[in-house]
């Protein structure tokens, strides 16, 4: 199947303050609504750099966050207090306000080496009320999205939906850092999946990543979970 990009909703805004508050309110709105129909509703999130000014406007929004479960989509292999983590940067960002009564469930664990801690990350993604409510993806200008690098050694088995593992361990070729990551089957168990970019280099990678078949592509091509985009221009 090979759809294009103009087969999915693009939410698209002038820039990204617009594009922050938007999906900020958006996500609000989407536990709000979870939450009417079960006990705990849950994000999976991605890091980076882009996410963080939506996370502090997220952080801002009256819901009960105390039966809101937020996770990551994947970690840095660094100490929790490290620049390069995901998990210091959505402490700060985002489990603050009220969303500090948030539970947040990292994937980081104390063992010396990623592939030392899966077991242990697996059973803490386990224990958490899935579908998640929402997935958000960001996406790297090679069309890699959560840790799924072109060329990593174990690629195929992070994209192989059929796969049963919740995360795995993998080395990006050129990224920094061992990574944890949630498979592709991991993000599908979720009621949408929110790719979330900027800049119209990205927006360019996005187009074309099915026909180059970048790692993102495994989101776009399949049929479980719907996807929708949000985009705007960098400032
Ligand atoms: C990570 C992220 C990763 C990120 C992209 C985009 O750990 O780096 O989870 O998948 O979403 O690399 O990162 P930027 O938002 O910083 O461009």
């Amino acid at each position: 199947m090979n759809k294009l990009a103009t087969d999915f909703s693009w939410q698209k805004f002038s820039d990204t303050a617009e594009l922050d508050q938007a999906l900020a309110t958006q996500l609000a709105q989407e536990l709000r609504r979870d939450l009417e129909r079960r006990d705990a509703a849950c994000l999976a999130l991605s890091g980076g750099g882009t996410p963080k000014g939506m996370f502090h406007l997220l952080s801002q929004q009256a819901l009960p966050w105390q039966r809101v479960s937020l996770t990551l989509v994947d970690e840095r292999w660094v100490p929790r207090e490290h620049a390069d983590s995901n998990e210091a940067m959505l402490r700060s960002n985002l489990l603050q306000n009220a969303a500090s009564d948030a539970h947040f469930i990292g994937l980081k664990t104390a063992h010396a080496q990623a592939a030392e801690g899966v077991e242990e990350a697996a059973s803490r993604i386990a224990q958490i009320a899935r579908p998640f409510t929402a997935v958000v993806l960001g996406m790297g200008s090679d069309g890699h999205c959560a840790s799924w690098f072109p060329g990593a050694e174990n690629l195929a088995q992070l994209l192989d939906p059929n796969r049963s593992e919740l995360v795995a361990a993998t080395q990006p070729p050129k990224a920094p850092h061992a990574r944890m990551t949630l498979s592709l089957s991991a993000v599908l168990a979720s009621q949408q999946i929110i790719i979330h970019i900027t800049g119209t280099e990205k927006k360019a990678v996005l187009e074309e990543a099915i026909s180059k078949n970048y790692p993102i592509a495994a989101v776009l091509q399949q049929r479980q979970t719907p996807v929708s985009i949000w985009w705007a221009p960098n400032d």
